[in-house]
């Protein structure tokens, strides 16, 4: 019911974001236009002041706190939605860098999170719901070793992300090569999941950016020498900016995205295109 004095939109659906940190604001803004917000993400005073900023700005938000690892917090969240009456889109941005932790933790966050998240809020997605799941460009260019592969097909199951340490030789237990494993485990993840989505007449999509200006990208030129040269290496000079991959979320989250499903979407400025012409 609509509450007088407030920007409550009760005729509206339900997005759910999880992640509030740069890309993650701008996604719950654009998703905001149209649709009531649940900004999701471990720190809780983070959601509360994103969606206090979307309602100043007369959205309809709320905040919740959630740890994506953590299947409990995941399961309390789909408890949340369900509460809310199931939803029409989630877009799951949180991730951590390949500088933000070690080997086992970007696992954790960039792939456990997602799976069990989108395990936990499949049930409450009815016809037309969208799950948009954020990738990288890491995700094209790794090749996975057989090894890697085999553990990718159950990316929920807890020791994911300690099977996958074990994996891979010590040499490449960095944060790098987990951020590598974790964005291309995303994208499996979409392919084998779009057909129980299917289903329920909903789609999941992965959304694969390129070189985003965000404050964690920026971070991350500071000690990147590989990164410096896949921004001069970019077709379009210049890095993308969050507007741009939220405009891409909210096109895969209508209905105008309503036949892709199980796949995913570069929007990398070209430069996927560069690397792989030599
Ligand atoms: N910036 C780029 O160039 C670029 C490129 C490709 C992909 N991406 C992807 O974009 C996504 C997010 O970017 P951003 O700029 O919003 O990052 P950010 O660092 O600003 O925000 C990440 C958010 O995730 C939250 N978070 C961390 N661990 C969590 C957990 N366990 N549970 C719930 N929330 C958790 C953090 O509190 C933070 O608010 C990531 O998935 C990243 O891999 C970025």
């Amino acid at each position: 019911m609509h509450r007088l004095g407030t920007s409550s939109r009760p005729d509206w659906q339900l997005a759910v974001v999880i992640g509030a940190g740069g890309l993650g604001t701008a996604v719950a803004r654009r998703l905001g236009q149209r649709h009531r917000v649940l900004v999701v993400d471990i720190d809780h005073e983070r959601a509360v002041s994103v969606a206090r900023g979307l309602c100043e700005e007369g959205g309809d938000a709320e905040a919740a706190e959630c740890d994506v690892t953590r299947p409990e917090s995941v399961d309390a969240l789909a408890r949340e939605v369900a509460a809310r009456g199931g939803f029409r889109v989630l877009a799951h941005v949180a991730g951590l860098s390949p500088v933000a932790g070690g080997f086992e933790h970007i696992l954790q966050v960039n792939l456990t999170g997602p799976a069990l998240v989108t395990r936990a809020l499949l049930p409450l997605a009815g016809q037309g719901s969208a799950a948009i799941l954020i990738a990288s460009l890491a995700a094209h260019t790794y090749r996975a070793v057989p090894a890697v592969e085999s553990l990718l097909g159950d990316p929920a199951h807890p020791h994911t992300a300690s099977r996958l340490a074990a994996a891979v030789a010590p040499e490449d237990r960095t944060g790098a090569t987990a951020y590598h494993i974790s964005k291309y485990g995303l994208l499996s993840l979409c392919r084998r999941e779009a057909q129980a989505w299917g289903q329920r007449g909903a789609r999941i999509v992965s959304l694969s950016p390129g070189l985003i200006a965000t404050p964690m990208g920026a971070a991350e030129f500071s000690n990147s020498p590989v990164k410096r040269e896949l921004y001069a290496r970019t077709p379009l000079a210049r890095e993308g900016t969050m507007l741009e991959i939220a405009d891409l979320v909210e096109f895969l989250a209508s209905d105008r995205a309503s036949f892709i499903s199980g796949t995913d979407v570069l929007a990398d400025g070209g430069l996927y295109g560069t690397l792989r012409s030599g």
